[in-house]
């Protein structure tokens, strides 16, 4: 057990959108030795087919779990939506946590009204699984999917705010958060894309001030924190704990957009190159 303990948790995603997971997970379990990849050169999942998604998942949570890991959290709502059962069932009894159900939880808490806007990448959007998992939790709720493919390249070329993203929100966006009665109009949206917490100041200028935006970046690794102490398998120790990286494609890239979405600086130095 105690061997077990020392062991990183892994994460992973289709690029560095997962890196806003990690952060967090990061700062609530400093201890806890942490292992990212992010598949780079398979990047867009969002708007593959379902049977893709699984398989590229799969040889990503092989490469990591041939690693020796204790956890692994699917730190992308595309690989989550498309694939976590499949995940549970391949690498029984390890625990692997996705982002889909702690997000629709931090929704469902944070919405008066019940009126809730997800938006995701293509694939999670028509998969269903934000409006099947908030309305498992709050039943009652209206979930309204939006797919905002564009918003994956934009965030991976680290252009997060300024006019031209908020005109690309805006084309998405508007319609979902004027159309309706205004005690119908929807009081919460869910960043259900890793990625998306990158432009988090434009969407808020977007949709405007009274609406609240959750994403499952927290509630993931409170969710991790909750499994691993039930488990006995948190880290004891008391220093920092060690964090690597690997990319399946150029490590130059992945420092200096990571470094974005981690908010401290990344070197290539730091990042393996792998093969899966
Ligand atoms: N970060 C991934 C997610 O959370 C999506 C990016 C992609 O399309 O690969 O869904």
């Amino acid at each position: 057990m105690q061997e077990t303990q020392h062991l990183p948790i892994a994460l992973f995603d289709s690029g560095v959108g997962g890196l806003t997971v990690f952060k967090a997970l990061a700062r609530r379990l400093p201890a806890e030795n942490l292992l990212y990849l992010g598949d780079t050169a398979r990047l867009p999942y969002g708007t593959k087919g379902r049977e893709t998604i699984i398989q590229y998942t799969l040889l990503a949570a092989r490469a990591l779990v041939e690693r020796g890991v204790k956890m692994l959290v699917v730190a992308c709502n595309t690989a989550t939506a498309a694939a976590l059962p499949t995940l549970r069932r391949e690498f029984a009894p390890l625990p692997v946590v996705g982002v889909v159900e702690p997000g629709a939880a931090a929704a469902a808490r944070a919405s008066e009204n019940g009126e809730i806007v997800v938006i995701a990448t293509e694939a999670t959007i028509a998969g269903g699984a934000y409006q099947e998992a908030i309305q498992r939790i709050r039943p009652g709720a209206r979930v309204r999917g939006q797919a905002c493919t564009l918003f994956v390249p934009m965030a991976e070329e680290g252009w997060m705010e300024g006019p031209l993203v908020e005109g690309v929100a805006r084309s998405y966006l508007d319609g979902l958060f004027t159309a309706d009665e205004p005690a119908h109009r929807p009081d919460t949206l869910v960043l259900g894309c890793t990625h998306f917490p990158l432009l988090l100041r434009a969407l808020q200028n977007v949709v405007g001030p009274s609406v609240t935006i959750v994403d499952s970046a927290a509630t993931t690794a409170e969710s991790v924190e909750g499994e691993l102490r039930a488990r006995g398998l948190l880290n004891p120790g008391a220093e920092p704990g060690a964090w690597r990286f690997l990319t399946t494609d150029n490590p130059d890239r992945f420092a200096r957009t990571g470094g974005l979405f981690l908010g401290s600086p990344l070197t290539a130095a730091q990042i393996e190159l792998v093969d899966l």
